[in-house]
């Protein structure tokens, strides 16, 4: 049986540091209020010209050497991001031209703050029918481009980012010991789109339009609505709450990580939080955070580990990988 499994991480985050202070000199909040609801004390912004592509051939070209890897290896090329360059081509491909790889296929892939976990679960899709032997899968956003900067509402919540991993296969048995990505489990529901959305796009008003969000809807649904794919990948797998190491959730906001881990009976030593110093950084959160664990020796060979994601959409999605 053919597994896909990850070879390095990578991450990048934009020098310029946003923290909560600094916001309270822009809209109507405070270092205390943002604190206390979400957890987040300071972000990180991309510069004038810094495009979501530069964030993600950064965190890609970590996640090579980390890995090993050489461009020439890399077959194909698929990117999480709901804040492309430009409408096309496909900012994946800007990634394929950063780094010089001009064979194999690139695209990207949009499922907002699910975009890693989607992307991830595709990537491996697509190793195992035999159409791409390495990849790189990256989550990068910038969603700096697209806040109201007015709207004390949203504009507190978010971070530009990028994390990345280079995928590979591995020849096993097919018993529970195999490493690999063991279980995946996506979901959407359209009838979510107004709660987390854009109030623009290209073919909507010819513009990307803003972030807006009913926050409180979308608190109760992450902690309380994504609980189908995480029950699809513990029965896949035979793990539970309590007999997986690592839980490395969507870092949106502390209060959903430990109500979520609550609810799963994960005791708050095995969850990875690192939205404190990112904010949200959509399809980027999850990588960046599993690059955090993986080069703080916290995550080790056969380790297992749960990520999950919810985002506008809504989508959600949970994925079991054996490190
Ligand atoms: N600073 C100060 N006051 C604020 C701010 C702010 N940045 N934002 C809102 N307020 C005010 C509101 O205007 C309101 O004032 P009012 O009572 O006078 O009307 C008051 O604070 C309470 O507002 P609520 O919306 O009820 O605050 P709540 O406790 O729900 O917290 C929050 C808001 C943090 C957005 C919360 O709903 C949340 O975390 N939701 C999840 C949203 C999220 O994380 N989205 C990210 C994308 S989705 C995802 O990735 C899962």
């Amino acid at each position: 049986m053919i597994r896909s499994v990850i070879l390095g991480t990578g991450s990048y985050l934009p020098a310029k540091v946003l923290t909560n202070e600094d916001l309270a000199r822009l809209v109507d909040t405070s270092d205390d209020w943002i604190v206390q609801r979400t957890g987040i004390r300071e972000r990180h912004i991309a510069a004038d010209g810094e495009m979501t592509s530069d964030l993600a051939t950064a965190a890609a070209a970590n996640a090579l050497a980390a890995a090993g890897v050489g461009v020439d290896e890399i077959d194909l090329v698929l990117l999480a991001t709901a804040t492309p360059d430009r409408t096309f081509p496909s900012s994946a491909v800007e990634v394929q031209r950063k780094l010089g790889v001009s064979h194999g296929f690139a695209f990207d892939l949009q499922a907002v703050c699910s975009g890693f976990v989607y992307a991830l679960t595709v990537a491996d899709s697509l190793m195992r029918t035999g159409l791409a032997r390495k990849a790189l899968v990256i989550g990068a956003d910038t969603f700096s481009r697209i806040l109201d900067w007015n709207d004390r509402t949203t504009c507190v919540l978010f971070g530009d980012g990028a994390g990345a991993v280079v995928l590979g296969t591995e020849e096993g048995e097919g018993t529970s010991d195999d490493r690999g990505l063991l279980a995946a489990s996506l979901r959407a529901d359209g009838r979510h789109v107004d709660k987390l959305c854009t109030d623009g796009g290209p073919s909507m008003t010819g513009a990307p339009g803003h972030v807006r969000m009913h926050g409180q809807e979308v608190f109760k649904f992450a902690v309380g609505g994504v609980g189908d794919v995480i029950k699809s990948v513990f029965e896949a797998t035979g793990f539970d709450g309590s007999s997986i190491d690592w839980f490395i959730p969507h870092q949106a906001n502390r209060r959903i990580i430990e109500g979520s881990a609550k609810k799963l009976g994960i005791p708050l030593e095995k969850v990875i939080i690192t939205v404190e110093g990112h904010a949200n950084t959509s399809a980027a959160t999850i990588p960046l955070a599993l690059d955090f664990a993986v080069r703080s020796s916290k995550v080790k060979r056969d380790d297992v580990v749960l990520f999950e994601a919810v985002g506008g959409g809504l989508t959600w999605g949970a994925a079991i990988l054996r490190w």
